[in-house]
């Protein structure tokens, strides 16, 4: 399988957010990755339902959107509306973790989970064959252009295997820290689908920098 690229707007140009919108469906990225935070599950606020309706109206490729906020059931039928493709939730703020994954299931959307970098892979084993991606953080959410989480790598191994002994089709995402440097490492060991905020609209040529992590995750 082709491996995906999906830019986080968190690091776009909010002034000009049409205009990064744009260099993104002309470029080789596969998704938009969405962060919406709440200031309870993460210490910070980024943004919600209105921005996400416009990001929708003009964007061409899937949203990938990415929940860091508390009791994500509660807006699930929402973000199907407004035009979500994927939707993850965080394995931390679920008590019942797979009535959330069925839920996204029923309305619709690809279903994934979300684990912080303290949270092992192994919690997944009774679930793993019913998401259709795991996100890996290599960084505590919150925010964009952190460091990246060297026992990511492990974590990445761990879950392929896992995946492959329950025979599930789950992708693998990594979410934190992706730059030129550790895409062809992530990729080897199992990645998927890189996240990547700082590396894409921090660099000069966003689309340029976007065919090179292709480049080097393929
Ligand atoms: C962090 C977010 C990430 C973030 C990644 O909480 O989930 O998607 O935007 O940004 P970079 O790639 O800059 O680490
Ligand atoms: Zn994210």
């Amino acid at each position: 399988m082709q491996k995906l690229i999906a830019p986080s707007l968190l690091s776009a140009n909010f002034k000009n957010l049409s205009d990064d919108i744009e260099i993104i469906n002309n470029s080789e990225a596969d998704w938009f990755h969405i962060d919406v935070m709440d200031g309870v599950f993460v210490p910070n606020i980024s943004f919600g339902f209105p921005v996400i309706k416009h990001i929708k109206e003009i964007a061409r490729k899937p949203l990938d959107v990415h929940l860091m906020i508390t009791e994500p059931d509660r807006y699930i039928e929402e973000f199907k509306k407004i035009g979500a493709d994927i939707l993850t939730v965080h394995y931390e703020a679920c008590i019942h973790l797979h009535r959330s994954i069925q839920s996204i299931k029923h309305n619709n959307m690809k279903a994934g989970v979300v684990l912080n970098p303290h949270t092992s892979v192994n919690l997944l084993e009774d679930i793993i064959s019913e998401v259709d991606l795991v996100c890996l953080m290599s960084v505590n959410p919150g925010f964009g252009g952190q460091k990246f989480i060297e026992n990511t790598y492990i974590k990445i191994s761990k879950l392929k295997d896992m995946i492959i002994s329950k025979n599930s089709k789950s992708l693998i995402e990594v979410d934190g820290g992706v730059d030129l440097n550790n895409v062809e490492k992530l990729s080897k060991c199992g990645t998927d689908i890189f996240v990547a905020g700082n590396t894409v609209f921090g660099s000069k040529n966003p689309a340029a920098t976007i065919a090179e992590l292709k480049r080097l995750s393929n």
